[in-house]
Parts: C-alpha cells; sequence; structure tokens
C-alpha cells in the first residue's frame, strides 16, 4: 500500500459569480477545491494549513475511519478546529471501499465553498464489476450564494428565521448560462460519439435535494455513495446533500450540445424553484454557437418520481461485493425528526427556529467529545438520549403546538460494540413536513425500508428488504414519512449522526453515537496523534 500526501492550504481567494465578486474560503485557492486521488489500501495523509480567519475542520464524508475518528474532522465532535495560523494532518487508511466520496468543511457554513471530490479506483487488477468506461469525470453539484456565506449564517441566528436561501446551484462551481454574467462560468465535459463515460455526481449542496439529468441521454446507475448497484437506466436521477451517484453515460446521440442540468426536487411547502445550473454535453467538433438542448428534469415537487427511484437502488449483492444486512437487531432505536420553535434571548423577536431528534435538540459542545470520552472527562455529554420518543403522537398528522417546544442538551447515545442497531428515522408534521438527508459518520448502513405518513411497527418490518437494500452513508428521510436503517456498530468512537441541511443542522438536527471499546487492543479507538488540535 502506498502513501498519498496532499497539502490542503486554507486561503481566502477572490472569485465572480453572477455578476457578484467576493472573498470565500477555499482550499489551495481553488472553488471547488482539489480531486483527491487515491487507490483502496492506501494511506492518506492530508496536511491541513490554515491561513484563513476562520477556524477550520474538514471531514472526507463517507470515509469510514475505522477506529480513528480522530481524522473523521467534525469540528468539536471528533476534533477541535484547526484555528487560524496552525495545521493538522488527517492521517487514515482507505480500507475496504472504492467508489466516489467526498471532503467539505465541517464547521460553521464553510462547506459552502470548501469541498471537493474524493476518488477512490479499486485496488491494482481488480476491474470495475461494469464494463471499462473510456473516461471519467467528476461532477461537483453546489450552491453559490451572491452574500458573504457567513453573514447569511449570522442572519439566521440573528433572525431565529430561515436565512436568504442560495442565488444558483452550480456544476463544478459554475452556474451555467441561464444566470447573469455566467456565460464564462460554464462546465463543459467533451465527448465522442460513441464512446462511454463515467460520472462521479456529488451532491455538495447545503440545503437542497437535486434532480440531475442530460438531455436526450440516458444514465445507467452503478453505485452510490461508494457501493455498486445493481445497474438500472434513468433518464433522471435524486441526490441529496452528502450523497455520491456514479452513472455511466454512452454519447451515442446526434452529435450536438446537451445542458446537462441540476435542479432542487422540494415537495415541501412553499417550495420555490429559479436555480437550476446548467452544463454542457459537449461532442467534439461541434461549435460553442450551437444552442444546447435543455434537458427534462421531473416536476419540483414529484415525490412520485422520488419514491419510485429510490426503490430501484439496489445493492449489488454479488460473491465478490456482498450486502451483509443484519437479520438480527440488538438493538431498537426510534428516532422523530421535527422543527419546532424555542426560545432565544438573543435573536431579534426572542424566539428563533429549532430542530430536534426526539424532542432534543443537539447543543454542540465547547471540546470534541470524542477527545472527552477517550480521556474520560466527565460533564462534556450525556448519554441519556432516548432511544424513543417520550411521547407517541400522529406523528405526520396534524401538527401539536404541544410538541414544538424542544429540550436542548449534548444527549447522545451510547451503543455497545458490535451489536446490531435498527434506526427508524419518522419525520413529523411539527411546523412542516419536509425530507430530511441523514449522514451517519463512522459508518455505512442498510436502508431496509421506507414509507410515506407513520412508521407501522406491527406490518412495516415485514416489507424490509433484507436481501440486497441499499447500502450508503447518507438516506433521505421522505416528506411526512419513515426510513428504517440497519448496521453493525462495529467501529468504536463517536460518530456523528445529523442532517446534511446545513440549515437543520444548525437549528440542532443532529445527535452522536458513542460507540464502545470492543474486547483487546485492536478494536479499541486508537491514540490520539500528537498534532491533534486544542480548543
Ligand atoms: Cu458530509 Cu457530518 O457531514
Amino acid at each position: 500500500a502506498a502513501i498519498k500526501t496532499y497539502q490542503f492550504d486554507i486561503q481566502v481567494a477572490n472569485v465572480s459569480r453572477l455578476c457578484h465578486a467576493k472573498p470565500i474560503v477555499t482550499v489551495n485557492g481553488m472553488y471547488p477545491g482539489p480531486t483527491i486521488y487515491v487507490r483502496e489500501g492506501d494511506r492518506l495523509q492530508i496536511n491541513v494549513t490554515n491561513h484563513a480567519q476562520y477556524n477550520m475542520s474538514i471531514h472526507w464524508h463517507g470515509l469510514k475511519q475505522y477506529r480513528n475518528g480522530w481524522a473523521d474532522g467534525p469540528a468539536y465532535i471528533t476534533q477541535c478546529p484547526i484555528q487560524t495560523g496552525n495545521n493538522y494532518v488527517y492521517d487514515f487508511n482507505v480500507t475496504g471501499q472504492r467508489g466516489t466520496l467526498w471532503w467539505h468543511a465541517h464547521i460553521l457554513w464553510l462547506r459552502a465553498t470548501v469541498y471537493g471530490a474524493i476518488v477512490i479506483m479499486p485496488q491494482q487488477g481488480t476491474p470495475f464489476p461494469f464494463p471499462q468506461p473510456d473516461r471519467e469525470e467528476v461532477l461537483l453539484l453546489g450552491e453559490w450564494w451572491n452574500a458573504d456565506v457567513e453573514a447569511v449564517e449570522k442572519q439566521g441566528n440573528m433572525l431565529g428565521l430561515p436565512p436568504n436561501s442560495s442565488d444558483a446551484h452550480t456544476i463544478n462551481g459554475k452556474a451555467g448560462p441561464l444566470f447573469p454574467c455566467s456565460e464564462k462560468h460554464t462546465f463543459a465535459m467533451e465527448v465522442e460519439k460513441g464512446k462511454t463515460y463515467l460520472l462521479r455526481i456529488i451532491n455538495s449542496a447545503l440545503n437542497d435535494e437535486l434532480f440531475f439529468g442530460i438531455a436526450g441521454h440516458k444514465m445507467t446507475v452503478v453505485e452510490i455513495d461508494a457501493v455498486y448497484t445493481k445497474p438500472f437506466t434513468t433518464s433522471s436521477l435524486l441526490i441529496a446533500p452528502g450523497q455520491t451517484t456514479n452513472v455511466i453515460v454512452r454519447a451515442d446521440q446526434i452529435p450536438g450540445r446537451y445542458f446537462m442540468s441540476a435542479r432542487v426536487f422540494m415537495d415541501a411547502p412553499l417550495a420555490v424553484d429559479n436555480k437550476t445550473a446548467t452544463a454542457i454535453f459537449q461532442y467534439k467538433g461541434i461549435p460553442t454557437t450551437v444552442l444546447p438542448s435543455l434537458s427534462q428534469l421531473p416536476a419540483l415537487n414529484d415525490s412520485s418520481f422520488a419514491l419510485g427511484y429510490n426503490k430501484k437502488l439496489r445493492s449489488l449483492n454479488s460473491q465478490k461485493y456482498p450486502a451483509n444486512v443484519p437479520l438480527k437487531v440488538d438493538r431498537h432505536l426510534f428516532y422523530t425528526i421535527g422543527l419546532g420553535m424555542n426560545s432565544c434571548p438573543t435573536c431579534l423577536n426572542g424566539t428563533r427556529l429549532t430542530a430536534s431528534l426526539n424532542n432534543i435538540s443537539f447543543v454542540m459542545p465547547q471540546t470534541a467529545l470524542l477527545q472527552a470520552h477517550y480521556l474520560n472527562k466527565k460533564g462534556v455529554f450525556t448519554t441519556d438520549f432516548p432511544d424513543r420518543p417520550q411521547t407517541t403522537f400522529n406523528y405526520t398528522g396534524a401538527p401539536l403546538t404541544a410538541n414544538l417546544k424542544t429540550n436542548t442538551g449534548t444527549r447522545i447515545s451510547k451503543i455497545a460494540f458490535n451489536s446490531t442497531v435498527e434506526l427508524v428515522l419518522q419525520d413529523t408534521n411539527l411546523l412542516t413536513v419536509e425530507s430530511h438527508p441523514f449522514h451517519l459518520h463512522g459508518y455505512n448502513f442498510f436502508v431496509v425500508g421506507t414509507g410515506i405518513g407513520n412508521f407501522d411497527q406491527k406490518k412495516d418490518p415485514a416489507k424490509y428488504n433484507l436481501i440486497d437494500p441499499p447500502e450508503r452513508n447518507t438516506v433521505g428521510v421522505p416528506t411526512g414519512g419513515w426510513t428504517a436503517i440497519r448496521f453493525r456498530a462495529d467501529n468504536p468512537g463517536v460518530w456523528f449522526f445529523h442532517c446534511h441541511l446545513e440549515l437543520h443542522t444548525g437549528w440542532g438536527l443532529k445527535t452522536a453515537f458513542v460507540v464502545e471499546n470492543g474486547p483487546g487492543p485492536d478494536h479499541s479507538v486508537l491514540p490520539p496523534p500528537k498534532d491533534l488540535p486544542a480548543c
């Protein structure tokens, strides 16, 4: 196995988009940041040096970091942030994983501009389980704000209301020609008739689930969240913040210019759509003066497309890539997802929006949870996060204003090493129903079931897919519905679990699992690296 090293300089760069120029925080002055190329089995050492005025931490989204949460990155969960002028080397092995993942800042809203792709090639001599493509391309879907993103975040914190939403979606940092001053900020990918392409698509947007499609072309989905899937063909795909999707596309149409578009999927009330990003699927030799054809994407609020699409996602579950779904469950968890209002003395009108799991809105600690856990330091967190809600109610029925007030605390759940966990996530109609992409650090999980309405403990488990459910690290809980996941808690440490909509994370839609050490030194959290940042 090789050691691959990268230098990440966190620095401010001036970038202009949509006729607005502003300084943004970047890695090495690049927006989006550099792609990390690594091979399964390699060791990565990424030296992050912070030259910006903000504290920084970087998360390697989807990398399992076995026993090594020190390299995971979420600020105040596994490490204290890297302060201005300091550096930290994220040092970790890439084992048992191959495919597309990504990295992003995991502090404040800085991931708006601090993000990039991670491409893990299979081991030498191991082919893909699908025909080898002629070429590949990374497509990072993102969001652009004309205003300073930290100012937007602060405005939300002060008002206690949702801050301004972004001004455009982007593909590889570019919004495309449908926006003012953006003709020159259009990503184009050159293709040749008859060749096949592997597209590594990543949703790095802060707050929007997205549809993606290429005019006139079909895509074959072969991988999600760095796990191979049973291939299926589709003209549009759906991807939530945090998720990745690999597709194979054949340039099999009349040579021309075709739009690739990314547009929001939002079936919550009051959704709007004016931010569609476009890029160009450009056949070689076609002059750039030719107008591109527009792609057809499902309607903004097409929940039936969303449900149907998610049902098609299946693990490959082949002999070489088996799906080891836990069949017996040691620990049953049931978490309700709620939005609510809480009092907020520092907010302009004395209240603010909050978000909660089991009516508990998570309070960020002042020091990293993993350190507190490792050093057995008391008073940083409590392990009394409830396994189920305190009160049961008609979750997706009429909202109960009595349930709007939430409790707060740095409360997390303790999980026994190697136990199997089932977690049902139930959306509720407190304030409003909305879809939530939940991400678990340190693990992949199997999505064994999903449905609309209230989860039915008697009937729904019988319908679970325990054969070839999709395995991933981020899953959408449908608007007004539920999702059931299973995983084996074989990775000791403290692992963040949160909604990957930055807005909701900020409002407290998060908790963590502390997975205890297993027997013997080989199943315990590794000692912390010497350069681990201090708070
Ligand atoms: Cu991609 Cu905790 O996040």
